[in-house]
């Protein structure tokens, strides 16, 4: 492929950060230009029935979506959108302006195994900046996610008030939010997973977006999708799981299973920071597999962590019954062509095993009823 031939080496002599301002770059100016969009990921193709859902009470034309941090600050949306994903995410984004996040070098490739790491710690230009972004950018064909996190300054026990302004300033702007309380580069964010932490916030974001849907006239809130991290204990990601099923409701939440890893058993190198791509895919499977154990169906599922091409983003799905999967690190090796390609090698892994359409193999539609 001409990307991995020719493009990626060249990118990959600069600095990681530099490379990927540079795509990034180069893809915001593809936002208006269906001349560079066909450029840099070929033609469209027709819509692909067997890969539909409606999930959240929202229509996912595939389930191969883009993972939070690619843009934290939405630039590219629409050129991301462009590129074939079913659903894309922004962000994670903090209050107000933002924050520089850590001094670089901040983000490694470690290219043998087509991973990276990365310590940048939400560096992002803030909510208010984002809104305006995405105040100018015409709508999406595919559903949109913010990204909330937590700025570093905040003390842990007021990370409500963070997630709240945020949701609030970028509410109109999302078809559903991601609560990452995952992420392994600010400092103890991932207590926001534990105990009365995670039951305060779920339930204070729960009451504010119905609050914000209220004044909106809107018929229901938007969607709130918390995102756990593949280190998590077993245990205790069954209590928070748990807490999800009582405070969730399974017609418009979701959970994100999956984030970088810090566990030195998978990531070769801790101090370069969360370390994702095909090393962590083993980790992440089986984290996403207990959390589907645990969610028995009650609520939507959205698998994540070190897939690279279609097969495994089958793998998962059919393992998990998660009717949506995520990616990021991919990304930069498989170049902007790799969403047309992973619905591609996605549905040849559904002819392989005689699946006609994802529901067969995906639980799309929980029930309310016993959570
Ligand atoms: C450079 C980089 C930045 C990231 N930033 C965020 C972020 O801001 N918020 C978040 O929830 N996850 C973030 N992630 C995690 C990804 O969304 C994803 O969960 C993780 O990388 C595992 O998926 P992958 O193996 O497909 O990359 C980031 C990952 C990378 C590589």
């Amino acid at each position: 492929m001409l990307y991995e031939k020719l493009l990626a080496p060249l990118l990959f002599r600069l600095d990681a950060e530099t490379a990927h301002n540079g795509a990034l770059g180069l893809l915001r100016r593809a936002n208006s230009r269906p001349w560079l969009q066909a450029l840099l990921a070929g033609r469209d193709r027709a819509p692909e029935p067997r890969l539909e859902q409606t999930l959240c009470g929202m229509r996912f034309r595939n389930p191969i979506g883009l993972a939070a941090g690619f843009d934290k600050n939405g630039i590219a949306a629409p050129a991301l959108a462009a590129l074939g994903f079913g659903f894309i995410t922004v962000g994670s984004v903090t209050p107000r302006d933002g924050q520089p996040g850590n001094p670089r070098p901040r983000l490694f490739r470690d290219v043998p195994n087509r991973a990276l790491w990365n310590r940048l710690g939400f560096n992002n230009r803030g909510a208010d900046t984002l809104a305006g972004v995405l105040e100018r950018q015409p709508g999406l064909p595919v559903p949109l996610g913010i990204s909330l996190g937590k700025a570093l300054q905040t003390p842990i026990d007021d990370a409500f008030g963070d997630y709240a302004y945020s949701l609030e300033k970028l509410h109109p702007y999302a078809d559903f939010f991601e609560i990452c309380i995952s992420s392994p580069n600010t400092l103890n964010l991932r207590e926001l997973q534990e105990g009365s932490r995670l039951d305060n916030l779920l339930t204070g974001l729960v009451k504010k977006a119905d609050d914000l849907a209220r004044s909106a006239g809107m018929a229901r809130r938007k969607p709130l999708w918390p995102k756990f991290a593949p280190d998590m204990p077993p245990i205790l990601r069954d209590i928070a799981l748990t807490k999800c099923r009582e405070l969730l409701d399974p017609a418009i939440d979701a959970v994100v299973m999956g984030n970088t890893t810090i566990d030195p058993a998978f990531n070769p190198d801790p101090a370069k920071g969360g370390y994702s791509g095909p090393p962590l895919f083993p980790k992440a499977r089986d984290q996403v597999r207990g959390a589907a154990a645990r969610l028995e169906g009650r609520l939507p599922l959205v698998g994540n962590g070190g897939i690279f091409d279609g097969g495994d983003a089958y793998t998962m799905m059919k393992e998990s019954g998660c009717p949506l999967v995520q990616l990021h690190s991919a990304l930069p090796y498989r170049g902007p062509m790799i969403a047309r390609r992973m619905v591609e090698e996605l549905l040849q892994a559904m002819d392989r095993n005689g699946v006609r359409h994802v529901s067969e193999i995906t639980i799309s539609q929980p029930s309310r009823s016993s959570k």
